[in-house]
């Protein structure tokens, strides 16, 4: 998969070098340039934002240099075309689900917003070229879109085919079936007064697979009702009822 990330603190990516993502960088799994969006300037400010139309408070980021990086970027006629994705407070929210289908694509194009965002024009015209998705993390302000695509590559990268050393982690993990994950644990069997569940320590992975399917619907009945109610009744089986 190639990424190419464009925002004017380019240092903000840093971490993407370290890690499993570091290590998918350096294998070739996935292919990633950071770029500095103040390259497509031309004054000697090298200015990427002005004062908003309308009046208000804050910048906007002007639309000529964001034009010249996507079209560096993104030449027009590119088959397939990539997919630019824009995080900020006002786009569709950041879930597993969108993290599988961005998995699948074979080229992201982050736009970092700062200020106030990126004038719209930018969007609307990039939108006649590429698929365009603004995306949010939550329903909560940031001051940039750089911690969300640190995010949104963290989610997106473990997905890809020879990332994770044990793919069937991917399978059992919340989320992955509209369910959150039994807690787990590890040795010493009894730490500070809290014991391991026996069950855990039986050798009978029937009864460990059951309990575990148990401890993840109660988590996610008590944490998280909205994805219970979202299940579709197919997916439960009768001893989930029973439960
Ligand atoms: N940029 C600013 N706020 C954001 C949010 N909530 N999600 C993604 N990017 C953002």
């Amino acid at each position: 998969m190639r990424v190419d990330v464009v925002s004017i603190f380019p240092e903000y990516l840093a971490p993407l070098d370290l890690s499993l993502i570091g290590r998918a960088r350096a294998t070739g799994v996935l292919d990633l340039a950071v770029h500095d969006l103040r390259a497509w300037t031309h004054d000697v400010h090298r200015t990427v934002d002005d004062t908003p139309y309308g009046g208000g408070p804050g910048m906007v980021m002007r639309p000529e240099p964001w034009g010249e990086a996507l079209d560096a970027l993104a030449p027009a006629g590119a088959s397939p075309p990539p997919r630019l994705l824009v995080p900020g407070p006002a786009g569709v929210r950041f879930d597993q689900a969108l993290a599988a289908e961005l998995a699948a694509e074979p080229h992201l194009i982050f736009a970092c917003g700062r200020y106030e965002g990126i004038d719209q024009r930018v969007l609307d015209h990039a939108a006649t070229r590429m698929p365009v998705t603004e995306v949010s993390l939550g329903d909560y302000v940031l001051f940039g879109g750089e911690v969300a695509v640190l995010v949104v590559l963290e989610a997106v990268t473990r997905l890809l085919p020879g990332v994770l050393g044990n793919a069937g982690s991917l399978d059992e993990e919340s989320h992955a079936h509209g369910l959150l994950e039994a807690p787990v644990y590890t040795k010493p069997p009894s730490w500070r007064g809290h014991a391991v569940p026996d069950v855990l320590r039986s050798g009978d992975h029937g009864r460990i697979a059951r309990w575990r399917r148990a401890a993840g619907l109660l988590r996610t009945a008590t944490r998280r009702p909205d994805m219970l109610a979202a299940l579709p009744p197919e997916t439960l089986d009768k001893y989930d009822v029973a439960t």
